[in-house]
């Protein structure tokens, strides 16, 4: 059954399967949104189904939730749980050092808020997402709808002393409507080409009125677990300074590429 999948569903997949081995009974887990995420929120609920694995998940949108719900994982909102000692999320694009952008399917504030809530962050990503310098997927932006054509005015002027090599902007649109998230914000997706300076940029993004998050996740993640279509993955540890490969077995996964042919 995996070889009707892409590469790369293979590499998400493979991704995705990796990270759920760190998952612990008892644990209170971040769940992320995507569809690398969606495939670990499967594997978690084969471990929930299968070993009896005992977790708190919180989601990071109404798609997850629905998702992890669906799999049979107890799901609970973040104010209950407070603290998360785990969470696995998929990125847009990610550095050497773990800097990604996020925000391609429109949850960064809720993915943010839950990842800076967890002792740990896994991010999970098929081997395209890595990149030399972040930037060449659009940076997403969450602005209320107040004033937002005000705000993308005031991004843009203030991209023009910052080390980018594109400055052009653009409302997220779903269908002839603008993009909703979750807590019924706008998207601006900036395309920069090159962002030369991650840091410097979040901060001038976040010091704007009308501007709620962007999609830079700086100093979040602690390991990156890559998926690779041959069956490899490798394991990066930033605070350990550490890169592991290793090989799974498609075969041993049958029965959750079986239910996705239903
Ligand atoms: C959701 O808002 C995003 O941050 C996702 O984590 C990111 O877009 C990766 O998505 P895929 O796993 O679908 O590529």
């Amino acid at each position: 059954m995996s070889s009707e999948l892409s590469p790369i569903d293979k590499a998400k997949f493979l991704a995705a399967k990796r990270s759920v081995a760190f998952v612990e009974n008892g644990m209170r887990v971040g769940l992320g949104t995507g569809s690398t995420a969606a495939w670990m929120v499967r594997c978690l609920g084969d471990r929930v189904r299968e070993e009896g694995l005992r977790i708190t998940a919180v989601p990071t949108s109404s798609q997850t939730a629905a998702l992890a719900r669906e799999m049979g994982i107890n799901v609970a909102p973040l104010d209950e749980v407070k603290w998360l000692d785990l969470t696995i999320d998929g990125a847009d694009e990610f550095d050497s050092d773990l800097c990604l952008i996020k925000g391609g399917g429109g949850a960064l504030l809720q993915e943010k808020i839950v990842a800076t809530a967890s002792d740990q962050m896994i991010v999970i990503a098929d081997a395209a997402k890595e990149v030399a310098t972040l930037g060449a997927f659009a940076l997403p932006v969450e602005v209320v709808p107040f004033g937002w054509q005000t705000t993308k005015a005031l991004i843009e002027e203030a991209l023009i002393n910052l080390d980018v090599m594109g400055r052009t902007t653009a409302l997220r649109q779903q269908g002839e409507d603008p993009f909703v998230t979750d807590e019924g914000n706008y998207i601006l997706d900036l395309e920069l080409n090159r962002i030369g300076n991650p840091r410097q940029l979040s901060l001038m993004l976040n010091q704007i009125p009308g501007v709620v998050e962007n999609g830079l996740f700086i100093d979040i993640c602690d390991i990156v677990i890559i998926g690779h279509g041959d069956g490899r993955v490798e394991l990066r540890d930033i605070n350990a300074g550490t890169t592991d490969e290793e090989k799974i077995d498609f075969m041993e996964d049958g029965n959750i590429f079986a239910d996705l042919a239903e």
